[in-house]
């Protein structure tokens, strides 16, 4: 798909306009010359914008209407941030699923967007975040016999190739030397070999990079706290922490920010087996910090706990990390809103306000002392489960016991990565809220 800005209309152009006598997104086609879509006493927002622009690409897909011209008139002083948010939309929407071995589905029919005011830059770095988002959906989408922890570094590396950027994978063996006793406990119940992934881009000299840590399940089948049957396929997907860190650094990489960015991907695959852990095993992780593992399914806190102590190496001025860590978060947050969690108000702020701007939501909920004490274990430091009550808080409260050295803050995308049902598939989620996030730091 093409975007562009020209100030005139050509022949064979569709061109749109906004109705404010029409109800809210709603459309009337006349002929293949005129699209009117609906504006009707609805505010202009971050939000509108890009249900309208999604509408205008679905209209025009379903008209099989190949160009699109958009006037600037209808969105006043939104100019720019309509380009950026159409552009982002309509690519997003573009987006197709690789299916293995299969060509890919036919092409949609809009081909060419025309903005009739606004700044290329707007464009570029439109692109560069639906690019970012679309490698989230592409690792999120496919399947865990594909996606693997070595694939997932072989990723890292491609992208580090693309954008000259820095990347380092640790091997079982690095792990095991580093002390990484909680993160390998993961691990050694599957035959695929564990990675950590670190990627750095320098674009701002030698300032302390803002670090993202991202959860890459390839596969979470529980362990030995075996999940339930139906709907496990779907537990491909955790490892959309992981694949939305790496989008976050393609689209900063591409549009070359004057930032410095490190993402550490703990990248395993949870499995139940002879040599796999056991619930009442205790294990070392590498902050010293013993833990009783009372349920095996409760495995992402114990792999990012020993890749957030791990992260201090980078001496980070913040650590953001980034994970589908609880079903808890669904129950309460539902699909709209991620969960974010932080040892720091400012960082907390920063990331609600990020979200809201990039149509990207998060949602704060509490860290109290109150909950921590659920962690309690007799045999160890702490149990890695906390009860039935406020699972999302209290995997923030495991979590939280390894990054007092630094500003942090966890955000639980369980329920935002993807959707379910007819539709099924990753959404790119929160890859605009990072990247709003760190374009706001500049
Ligand atoms: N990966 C899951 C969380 C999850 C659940 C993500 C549903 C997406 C959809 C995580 O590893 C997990 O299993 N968490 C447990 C924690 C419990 C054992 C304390 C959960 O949420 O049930
Ligand atoms: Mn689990
Ligand atoms: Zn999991």
């Amino acid at each position: 798909m093409k975007f562009k800005i020209n100030k005139s209309i050509t022949k064979g152009q569709t061109k749109v306009v906004f109705d404010k006598t029409l109800k809210f997104n709603k459309v009337a086609f006349k002929d293949g010359h005129q699209l009117n879509i609906g504006i009707k006493d609805q505010e202009i927002n971050e939000k509108t914008l890009q249900k309208l622009a999604i509408t205008l690409a679905q209209t025009a897909n379903q008209f099989n209407l190949e160009s699109l011209f958009l006037p600037a008139t209808a969105v006043e002083f939104w100019v720019d941030e309509f380009v950026h948010i159409a552009t982002c939309a309509m690519a997003n929407n573009d987006y197709q699923i690789q299916k293995i071995d299969l060509e890919p589905t036919e092409k949609n029919a809009l081909q060419n967007v025309i903005f009739e005011a606004g700044k290329q830059g707007s464009i570029d770095s439109a692109l560069a975040l639906a690019n970012g988002m679309a490698l989230t959906r592409t690792l999120g989408d496919m399947p865990s016999n594909v996606c693997t922890p070595s694939y997932l570094a072989q990723s890292a590396q491609d992208l580090a190739k693309e954008f000259s950027l820095n990347c380092e994978v640790l091997e079982e063996a690095d792990m095991s030397t580093l002390g990484m006793g909680s993160l390998l406990s993961v691990s050694k119940g599957s035959i695929e070999p564990p990675k950590l992934i670190s990627l750095s881009y320098q674009g701002n000299g030698k300032a302390k990079p803002i670090v993202l840590v991202g959860k890459g399940v390839t596969f979470d089948s529980g362990g030995i706290s075996l999940k339930p049957g139906a709907g496990m396929d779907e537990m491909k997907y955790d490892m959309c922490g992981a694949a939305s860190v790496l989008g976050a650094m393609r689209a900063v990489a591409e549009m070359k920010l004057k930032v410095n960015l490190t993402v550490v991907v703990p990248a395993v695959e949870n499995m139940p087996a002879h040599n796999a852990s056991k619930p009442g095993d205790v294990v070392k992780s590498m902050s010293g910090q013993t833990i009783e593992i009372l349920n095996t399914d409760a495995e992402g806190r114990l792999i990012l706990c020993d890749a957030l102590t791990y992260a201090k190496k980078f001496d980070p001025k913040v650590v953001i990390d980034v994970a589908t860590l609880t079903g808890a978060v669904i129950i309460a947050l539902g699909k709209h809103h991620c969960g974010v969690m932080a040892n720091d108000q400012d960082l907390a702020n920063d990331l609600i306000e990020a979200g809201k701007r990039a149509n990207d939501t998060a949602w704060q909920l509490p860290l109290d002392d109150e909950y921590d004490e659920l962690l309690k274990s007799n045999f160890a430091d702490m149990g890695n489960i906390g009860g039935r009550e406020a699972g999302t808080v209290t995997a923030a409260c495991f979590l939280s016991r390894f990054t007092k050295d630094y500003r942090w803050a966890h955000l639980d995308i369980a329920g935002t990565a993807w959707v379910s049902g007819a539709k099924k598939g990753a959404t790119g989620r929160p890859v605009p809220l990072l990247t709003q996030y760190i374009l706001d730091q500049i």
